[in-house]
């Protein structure tokens, strides 16, 4: 499978990036909690160079929540901050705000060396497409804030939300581009649905995440579809058909529309909370 995403919209989101990277202190960076490296761009760590870092497990209400604390620990051991939340429905939103002041200790002390007192903070959200930005600033800035900048006859600026009186958010969030250079990342991007479906096909993914499922969650097939996981990856995916009565032209099994369900299932959770990546302590 050969995944794309075009040079040129890599270089624009890249040099939107370098340029409010340097209008903020804090990067909060969305992963998506099945994956949380895989849905990162290693770029970040030399884009936000000199930053304070807040990275989110977003999504977590669909991942194993054993694996997501791991995966915290990891990432607070690589020097940034890290929550697990829960973008639509609000979970982990509330300790954003400690975790935002937590990330930001060491500028509040140069701040105070400086003789600068109670300068709010600045902070971008970025992430790959489809990680939640959207859902999250709007959970996170809910009905209540007030936007600022780009007032009627100003320069036209940048748009910020104010928080409270500590934080100020920058109200488009930067665009990682994922990163598909192994084969591995790629699989699993497009196994939580960051790739377009239309452009890949859906039976050689189904295939590939039967191969996962066997491999590390072995039971979970068998027990939603009632099949047999034993048998060949082919075999599997034509029993799902069987069991959700995917045929197509009258008796002939349809396993493209049986990768589709499954695919669905896994996405919205319906197979159990998976992580798809563990952390290098597990
Ligand atoms: P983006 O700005 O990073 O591109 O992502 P966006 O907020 O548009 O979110 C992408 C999809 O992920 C949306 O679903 C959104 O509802 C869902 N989402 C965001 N955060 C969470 C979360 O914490 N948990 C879960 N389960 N889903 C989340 P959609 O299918 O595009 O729309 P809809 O299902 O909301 O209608």
């Amino acid at each position: 499978m050969n995944f794309q995403w075009y040079p040129g919209h890599m270089m624009k989101a890249k040099r939107m990036m370098q340029e409010n990277m340097k209008l903020i202190d804090l990067v909060i960076e969305l992963t998506d909690a099945r994956i949380p490296l895989s849905s990162r761009n290693p770029d970040i760590d030399e884009l936000g160079r000199n930053k304070a870092r807040l990275v989110l497990l977003n999504k977590s209400d669909l991942a194993d929540d054993r694996c997501s604390d791991a995966w915290v620990e990891y990432f607070c051991r690589t020097g940034c901050s890290a929550v697990k939340v829960n973008s639509k429905k609000g979970g982990g939103i509330k300790s954003i705000q400690t975790a935002i002041q937590d990330a930001c200790r060491e500028k509040f002390e140069r701040d105070r060396k400086r003789g600068i007192l109670n300068r709010p903070v600045r902070a971008m959200v970025v992430g790959i497409p489809n990680v939640g930005k959207s859902t999250f600033i709007n959970a996170l800035a809910g009905k209540a804030c007030a936007k600022t900048g780009n007032k009627p006859g100003v320069t036209k600026g940048k748009q910020w939300i104010r928080l409270n009186k500590n934080v100020e958010l920058l109200d488009t969030p930067g665009i990682l581009w994922p990163k598909f250079e192994d084969q591995e990342v790629g699989l699993r991007l497009a196994f939580i649905g960051s790739i377009r479906d239309d452009i890949l096909n859906s039976e050689e993914l189904a295939i590939e995440f039967i191969r996962f499922m066997k491999e590390r969650y072995f039971g979970i097939l068998s027990g939603k579809y009632g099949i047999d996981e034993s048998g060949d990856l082919y075999s599997c995916l034509r029993s799902i058909a069987e069991s959700r009565h995917c045929l197509s032209r009258g008796s002939e099994l349809d396993t493209e529309k049986a990768a589709g369900i499954l695919l669905d299932d896994f996405r919205n959770g319906r197979l159990g909370r998976l992580t798809l990546e563990y952390p290098p302590q597990m």
